[in-house]
């Protein structure tokens, strides 16, 4: 078990359309479990392979004491519309309402290699929808309007210099309150 350093915004992973997962090893395990460290060590409720530096398809989601790894998830159904304040992990203290469908269906493949299918509404699914667009290079600032994104990016421009080397080094002493919970960093 281990808090991995997190990419943070500008990290060419982040952009990158990860790999599907065919076999799962003992080490994507160890990788899943080092995920939920680093997530529960940086206050967030959801964390996708590419935000550790990693090209699996692979993200891991908590939400109401309730685990869930997810290997090569994808949206089977989704119905309605709903908004949500969201945040990254990858983009600390930068939050911005999103649209996302209000009632989504995944089918992901588990820790022990069967398909299984979740529904998530409210943050279950938006976590969800969050993680999956990070395993195809896609973060919540795409889904702002472009006056919303313009003005997070200037938030993001005066936070970028704590991490000079793109990467986010979780200690005890890092986190801090922002004024947002954890349901709203994904
Ligand atoms: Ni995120």
């Amino acid at each position: 078990m281990a808090v991995l350093p997190i990419y943070v915004l500008g990290s060419p992973v982040l952009r990158q359309e990860t790999t599907p997962v065919t076999t799962i090893t003992p080490e994507l395990l160890k990788l899943a479990d080092d995920m939920f460290d680093t997530m529960h060590a940086a206050q967030g409720v959801g964390l996708a392979a590419p935000q550790v530096g990693r090209s699996e398809r692979l993200a891991v989601v908590e939400v109401e004491h309730e685990r869930h790894v997810l290997f090569n998830p994808e949206i089977v159904f989704e119905e309605g519309e709903l908004r949500w304040e969201e945040g990254c992990l990858s983009i600390p203290e930068v939050y911005g309402d999103v649209y996302r469908a209000a009632r989504v269906v995944v089918r992901a493949m588990g820790r022990n290699g069967k398909t299984f299918e979740i529904e998530g509404q409210e943050l279950l699914g938006v976590c969800l929808q969050h993680e999956i667009d990070h395993l195809h290079g896609k973060l919540f600032i795409d889904h702002l309007s472009f006056l919303k994104k313009r003005k997070a990016l200037a938030a993001w421009d005066e936070e970028k210099g704590q991490y000079p080397d793109l990467l986010r080094i979780i200690t005890p002493g890092s986190i801090h309150d922002d004024g947002h919970d954890d349901s709203e960093r994904l």
